[in-house]
Formats: C-alpha cells, sequence, structure tokens
C-alpha cells in the first residue's frame, strides 16, 4: 500500500472502522473484520469521539471562503460576483483551517466564489497539503491568462487538482458565462494545467434549456480532444438557479432525451464522468459505502460558505440551515449540530420509508438528489429514471 497521510479510527459507521488517505490522495477504507494497517510516524493519526448515524469526522469538507468572482453567471448557487462580496478574514480561516486539520478531514475542496482571487488561496493549499489533506479547487480559469510559473509550481507541488468549469461549446459558453472569450480561457487553462503535470478535469453545468442540453455534444467532443475527464452535472436548485428556475425539477421530453444521449455518449467515451441519477444503473464509486439515500451530507461530508456556516451541504443549507463556526469547534457542531442530527435523522426515515429504500439501485443512484427531493416535496425524486416521467407543466 502507498504511504499513508493520514489515518483515522472509527466506530464502524457504515461497516468501516478506519479510514486513510495516502499521499497520492487515495482513501483507503479499512472494514469491520479487516485489520488497521502498519502505521508509523509519517502518518498522522486521528481518534475523535464517536458521532452517531455518521463517521466521526467529515472525510470531505467543501469550503467556499469567498463570493467574490469576476464573473456573474446567472445559475450560480453562492449568487457570487465583484459586488458586495463577502468572505472569511486572515484571522478566522487561520482558526478554521486548523480546526479542519485537527478534525483528520481527509479532502477539501475550495471553491467560491472564484477561489483564484481569494487572498489566502494560496497559503490554505500549502498549510492543508503540509498536513495530509488532499486539495481539489474549481475555477472558471479566469485569472489564468496572468498565472505566474511560481503560482502554478504551488499546485503542482501541493498535488492540487484543479477543475475548470466548462458548460459547452464556444458560443454558448460565453454567453452563459456572459463573457466573451471564456471558452478559449478555460480550454488554454486545460493545457496549462496538463504541461505543469497538474491533475485537471472539466466541469459542467447543465440548466434546464433545450441550449443547455444540446451542449453535451460538443462536451464529448471537447473531453475527447483534450484528453480530459469531464464531470457533467445538472444544476442544483440553489442560489440565482433557484431564483431563476435554472434545474430540471420535474423533466421534459428535452431533459429525457438529454438524458438518453448522454448516457449513450459515456458508453463510447471513459472521460465522461455522470452525477448519480444519470447511471442509477453503474456500480458507483460511492456506492462503497452502501448507505442507500444517504448522499453523504452531513455523514460524511460537510460544507462552510463565506460567513463561517456550517452545513451538511451547501445545496440543501435552507432545508437545514447552518450554524456559525465563529467562537465554537467544528467537532462539536459536526456531533450535537442541530442541522446535523437533523439531516441524520432525514436519511434513516428515507431509508425506513421511502420506495427508493427497496429500489435494487439505491446505492449507486441513491434517489437522486435531496436537494431536488425537497424542492419538489416529492418522495421520489421526479427524474427517477425507472419511472422516467415526463411532466408538461411544473409537478403536473
Ligand atoms: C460555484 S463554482 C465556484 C468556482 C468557480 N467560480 C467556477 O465557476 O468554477 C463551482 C462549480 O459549481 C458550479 N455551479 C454553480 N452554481 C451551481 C448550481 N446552482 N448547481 C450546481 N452547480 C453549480 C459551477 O458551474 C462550477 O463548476
Ligand atoms: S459559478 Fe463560479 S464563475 Fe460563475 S459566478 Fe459563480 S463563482 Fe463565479
Ligand atoms: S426508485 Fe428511481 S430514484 Fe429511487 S433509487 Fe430507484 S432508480 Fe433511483
Amino acid at each position: 500500500m502507498k504511504q499513508l497521510a493520514i489515518y483515522r479510527y472509527e466506530y464502524n459507521y457504515a461497516g468501516i472502522r478506519g479510514i486513510g488517505i495516502t499521499t497520492d490522495g487515495e482513501l483507503v477504507l479499512t472494514k469491520q473484520n479487516e485489520t488497521i494497517p502498519q502505521l508509523d510516524s509519517r502518518t498522522r493519526i486521528i481518534r475523535n469521539e464517536e458521532v452517531l448515524d455518521a463517521f466521526s469526522a467529515p472525510i470531505k469538507i467543501f469550503l467556499d471562503p469567498s463570493t467574490k468572482c469576476p464573473l456573474k453567471c446567472p445559475f450560480c448557487l453562492s449568487d457570487s460576483g465583484s459586488a458586495n462580496t463577502k468572505g472569511i478574514d486572515e484571522a478566522e480561516i487561520e482558526r478554521l483551517s486548523n480546526q479542519i486539520i485537527d478534525f483528520g478531514v481527509l479532502k477539501v475542496k475550495i471553491g467560491g466564489g472564484e477561489p483564484f482571487v481569494y487572498p489566502y488561496f494560496y497559503d490554505l493549499i500549502k498549510k492543508f497539503n503540509n498536513s495530509g489533506i488532499s486539495v481539489s479547487t474549481s475555477t472558471s480559469g479566469i485569472t489564468f491568462p496572468t498565472i505566474t510559473q511560481e503560482k502554478l509550481n504551488i499546485l503542482r507541488e501541493n498535488r492540487v487538482k484543479v477543475s475548470i468549469s466548462l458548460d459547452g461549446g464556444e458560443q454558448y459558453h460565453d454567453k452563459t458565462r456572459c463573457f466573451p472569450g471564456l471558452f478559449k480561457i478555460a480550454i488554454s487553462s486545460v493545457k496549462t494545467l496538463k504541461e505543469n503535470g497538474i491533475k485537471t478535469e472539466l466541469r459542467s453545468t447543465i440548466i434546464n434549456t433545450k441550449e443547455s442540453y444540446d451542449q453535451i455534444f460538443e462536451l464529448d467532443k471537447i473531453s475527447k480532444k483534450l484528453e480530459v475527464p469531464i464531470r457533467i452535472r445538472s444544476v442544483k436548485p440553489k442560489g440565482r438557479a433557484a431564483v431563476s428556475n435554472l434545474s430540471t425539477l420535474f423533466p421534459d421530453e428535452k431533459y429525457w432525451f438529454f438524458y438518453d444521449a448522454v448516457r449513450k455518449l459515456r458508453n463510447d467515451n471513459p472521460f465522461i464522468n455522470l452525477e448519480e441519477v444519470f447511471c442509477y444503473d453503474s456500480s458507483a464509486h460511492y456506492s462503497v459505502f452502501g448507505q442507500k439515500l444517504d448522499c453523504a451530507a452531513g455523514t460524511r461530508s460537510a460544507y462552510i460558505d463565506w460567513n463561517c456556516h456550517f452545513s451538511p451541504c451547501g445545496f440543501i443549507d435552507s432545508y437545514f440551515p447552518s450554524e456559525t463556526l465563529k467562537g465554537t469547534d467544528i467537532k462539536m457542531l459536526w456531533k450535537n449540530g442541530y442541522n446535523f442530527k437533523k439531516i441524520r435523522e432525514y436519511f434513516k426515515t428515507e431509508n425506513k420509508n421511502s420506495k427508493c429504500s427497496h429500489c435494487a439501485y439505491v446505492n449507486a443512484c441513491q434517489g437522486g438528489c435531496p436537494s431536488v427531493r425537497l424542492a419538489t416535496k416529492t418522495p421520489i425524486d421526479p427524474r427517477c429514471p425507472l419511472q422516467k416521467k415526463t411532466y408538461l407543466n411544473e409537478g403536473s
């Protein structure tokens, strides 16, 4: 086995008694009936208190430290832009990052806003990596035309994985992100990252218009040409996407055409990575935890926003309201925070009562996404691929 950077003892939640991360950023699980790997002084060993119905700490934290962004995409979950921005200040991010490290979190994804304009971005990367945490980030690439070699070296030396957002072909991407020339910037950012030996992938956000759905044909070609993985995700009903009704909640014929097409493309393009509800009938990597309708929010992962608010997931924090981390300890809120207890209870109830819990595909599909079930107030995600229901108007 590769060298472990962090190893955390667990209490058999999801049948896991220990979990670690290698210096290559790979998760290593020790199941209930397996022996704990040999650990030496190069591994940071963590023992937390037991937490009911969850791991003793998140495996992954999604950290959006600021809403500052040179763009203003119409679907942005964090309502980011250049005016009235909010962000975590230096003292607070120092305190918070220390807590994340001490807690034994294994992965951190730094988002935003635009992470590359957050003043403490590179310091955070170095600090997390020095503690063995695997760091990833997502960017539109907007700052890449002026990125220095020194900064690229920091990304490579600290093993950062960089997702470049690309929502479709040139005309569409520039129009939808309201920034002429952004497509070319995104493509050249991928090339720069690859040339510098930095792990990269594309990340596409699909909204509920025919024009957006049709972009998958372009995206398929681009990922093959660039030879980079591409994560295709549907926009979630949060922030500006919720206000402007840009998520697919009740699918129509256009959606099902897109759904069939993207599944077909995936069969011939190994770079395409689809979200759970699109590949409900394939063995999903997350199914290793076999927790049915538990999508990870509040049991294996958590979210911190620009106000230092801590919640199970950034897409559903209006249903499981966040609590502030200012002046308190992350361990305490993860274990006893009202919103965390509430979502763990929600998953337990769903796994008892929902029709999805009896579905043969539930471990891969996870019943779609709680953000959609909660926004539509439906017991089953209306995008259920087994029912394949077409709605004429919202909800009818
Ligand atoms: C919030 S952005 C932050 C990083 C950076 N500014 C960017 O656009 O890549 C991270 C990713 O989330 C996607 N995104 C934004 N709003 C979303 C929403 N409502 N639902 C799902 N994904 C969303 C973006 O397209 C982007 O790929
Ligand atoms: S999606 Fe990313 S690039 Fe677009 S406004 Fe939001 S933070 Fe900025
Ligand atoms: S019933 Fe549909 S939505 Fe639920 S787990 Fe099965 S395929 Fe997924």
